[in-house]
């Protein structure tokens, strides 16, 4: 049997559910890594640990639906060059390919390890990670075998650029995605992804990808409308699938596609900050009715940062959300994309994933931007 702990002295406990609400003078109980009880602090029962929060806020804990982690080295120079006026284009994905191929398997755990720690810092307790820099049979599926070590949302995007040695026969690459790669990669992956952009692959390739993962036993996902207007948004509503992700670039049909198929936007404004693309238009999706999620996109080339605080400063100061907003969608939004309901909420039954923050308030995530607020976290 686990140990139980109340969790009293919340100043403001942000719990993302309909009838609890955001509320004052709460208390939590969590048993074994889930909750078993949420109310007033005065009618809390009695737990076997007692942790005072002093007068600190309580939030579920960030659910981060997006984040490459598999890879070595960096593109420093390429983010330096972007600064001084290049433009952000997907071919570097190719240098990142290149160094993952050349790492052994403990250097790239290593690097992922690092990173979800330092994402867990920061008040992540869900993290999906993809593969995608290693784009052979061999080098997918153990880019997933490790990925699968560190998280059960494992993606599988062998689907992220043409490498170089297929340049002169991109079909025949598709043909490796959807046949042998698949085939290696589909035990180690709950997701497939498709890059679906110019440069990368288009609407038909997409499909079929998309197609043969979901007859593998796969949910697909995509990366879309992220350099410009396309088709990825419009198919991903087609397909139905849960979450598509970038959705910079949107028409109005686009965003009523979305409504309508009730797939989630998940935006991702660390890339906009690191690209200098115009970030994503996060009021105009709320506003038609569209589900939005906010990640990361942890990657070493069109985002390095593995911080949803940051991510909601940005969405907050740049793209038109609430504080309440951006946290729910770096949570509750965050779940929705991936298809939980388990976490991304603090209720009873729920996993015991929550963070604390060293402020009296969610606002602080976007007022205090930079700032370490996360004090600490629970894990389920
Ligand atoms: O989500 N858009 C495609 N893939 C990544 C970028 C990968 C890279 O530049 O290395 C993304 O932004
Ligand atoms: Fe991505």
């Amino acid at each position: 049997m686990g140990v139980s702990t109340l969790i009293t002295g919340i100043g403001e406990l942000v719990t993302n559910d309909p009838d609890l609400g955001t509320r004052t003078d709460a208390a939590v109980v969590i048993d074994d890594g889930v909750i078993a009880w949420v109310g007033d602090a005065a009618a809390a029962p009695a737990a076997d640990e007692a942790f005072d929060a002093q007068g600190r806020a309580v939030l579920p804990g960030f659910v981060d639906s997006h984040s490459h982690l598999v890879f070595a080295g960096d593109r420093a120079l390429e983010f330096q060059a972007r600064m001084a006026g290049e433009s952000y284009a997907a071919g570097g994905i190719r240098t990142t390919v290149a160094a993952t191929r050349a790492a052994t398997d403990d250097r790239l755990a290593a690097g992922v390890a690092r990173h979800v720690a330092e994402m867990h810092r920061q008040g992540t307790t869900t993290v999906e990670i993809k593969s995608g820099y290693g784009l052979t049979v061999d080098d997918e599926a153990r880019s997933l075998r490790i990925a699968r070590e560190f998280t059960d949302e494992t993606t599988f995007l062998g689907a992220h650029v043409v490498p170089p040695e297929y340049a002169d026969d991109p079909a025949a690459y598709v043909a490796l995605v959807t046949g042998p790669m698949l085939e290696a990669a589909a035990p180690y992956a709950r997701w497939i992804d498709v890059f679906c952009e110019t440069g990368a692959f288009d609407e038909d390739q997409a499909r079929t990808i998309l197609r043969t993962g979901e007859a593998a036993g796969l949910k697909g996902r995509l990366h879309a409308n992220q350099l410009g207007e396309g088709p990825g948004v419009q198919l991903a509503a087609e397909l139905g699938l849960t979450a598509v992700d970038h959705c910079t670039y949107l028409t109005d049909d686009d965003v009523h596609a979305l409504r309508d198929a009730g797939t989630v936007a998940t935006l991702l404004p660390g890339v906009e900050f690191s690209t200098r693309h115009p970030y994503p238009d996060a009021r105009r999706l709320l506003d038609a009715g569209v589900t939005v999620a906010l990640a990361s996109d942890c990657n070493p080339g069109s985002c390095y940062t593995s911080s949803l605080p940051f991510c909601i400063a940005l969405a907050v100061r740049e793209m038109g959300m609430t504080p309440g907003e951006a946290v729910w969608a770096a949570t509750a939004g965050g779940a929705a994309a991936l298809g939980r309901t388990d976490v991304g909420v603090v209720a009873p039954g729920k996993c015991a994933d929550l963070l604390l923050l060293d402020a009296p308030t969610h606002v602080h995530l976007a007022y205090r931007p930079g700032v370490p607020l996360v004090a600490r976290t629970w894990s389920a």
